[in-house]
């Protein structure tokens, strides 16, 4: 059985340890400093350490989800232990080259995730760094697609998918709370409002992925005329919700390169 270690299991990494132990073909060895946190996961036969280097020594696949500024410092405390072991980085803003400089004989594999790991429907995007071999690749992307979906990008798309996708669920989730909140305003029961709220937003987006139809074509089924879809249409384009969110990705996406800029700064 594969060892998969997991350093900085925070949100994002005890997510994974949570997905990847329950599958029950992996051996999950994860670490932080304060243990007390993830207490939990032991119940699912994953190993709690603080020491980094008994992770990395110990595993075949390694990922590091400690947070961007701390990536390097920790990878770089660990590197010799990673000597031709797959390395899986999900931090943002961190890009391959650095990667490799703190860890050149580890075989890097720059990711980003998103918190719907925790239901197996992360959308991960990732691209490749040097030395994976086909067989380092199947493995990587086995591993994945337990997270949910992905799809190998450009690196330089990076900065744009941790803005979209990465950031993704908080936008997704606002909406939810909007359609909620709206439907608490004309009266609905609390639960039965989040409950066709977020219903929803999945069926919407099932429908989308399944049939492929555009979204403007599956709007175009909604609506009728002088019927009731259009009259909330109508004030969600005076609200430029569009523009708000094509606003907010541009935004996240400026902020990221940003980051990047700032800590990777030579
Ligand atoms: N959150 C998301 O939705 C998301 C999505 C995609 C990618 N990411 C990326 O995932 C990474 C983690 O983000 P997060 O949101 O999961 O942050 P987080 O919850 O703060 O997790 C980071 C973890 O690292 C641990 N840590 C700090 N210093 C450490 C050290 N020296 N050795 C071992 N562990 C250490 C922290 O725990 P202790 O303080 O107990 O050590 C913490 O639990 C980031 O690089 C981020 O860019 C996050």
């Amino acid at each position: 059985m594969e060892t998969v270690g997991i350093i900085g299991a925070g949100q994002i990494g005890s997510a994974i340890a949570k997905i990847i132990a329950e599958t029950g073909k992996y051996h999950v060895i994860a670490s932080r400093r304060n243990l007390s946190k993830i207490k939990e996961l032991e119940n699912l036969g994953v190993e709690l350490t603080s020491n980094n280097k008994e992770v990395a020594s110990r595993s075949n696949i390694v990922i590091i989800s400690v947070k961007p500024h701390k990536t390097i410092e920790v990878l770089r405390e660990v590197a010799v232990y990673l000597r031709n072991k797959i390395l899986i980085s999900v931090a943002a803003a961190i890009p391959i080259e650095r990667l490799v400089e703190a860890a050149p004989e580890a075989k890097i594999v720059r990711a980003m995730p998103n918190i719907n790991i925790l239901v197996r429907a992360s959308f991960t995007a990732y691209a490749k760094g040097p030395n994976l071999t086909q067989e380092d690749m199947r493995k990587v992307q086995e591993f994945f697609k337990l997270m949910g979906e992905y799809i190998e990008v450009e690196e330089e798309l990076m900065d744009a998918i941790t803005a979209l996708s990465g950031s993704g669920p908080a936008y997704v989730s606002t909406l939810i709370e909007a359609m909620a909140y709206a439907g608490l305003k004309v009266g609905m029961p609390r639960e039965l409002a989040y409950y066709s709220a977020a219903y929803t937003v999945y069926g919407s987006a099932k429908l989308y992925l399944e049939t492929k139809l555009h979204p403007s074509i599956i709007k175009e089924m909604v609506l009728t005329p002088a019927g009731v879809t259009i009259e909330g249409i109508y004030y969600l384009e005076e609200g430029g919700i569009r523009t708000a969110i094509m606003k907010a990705v541009e935004a996240a996406t400026r902020k990221a390169q940003e980051i990047a800029e700032k800590l990777n700064k030579k």
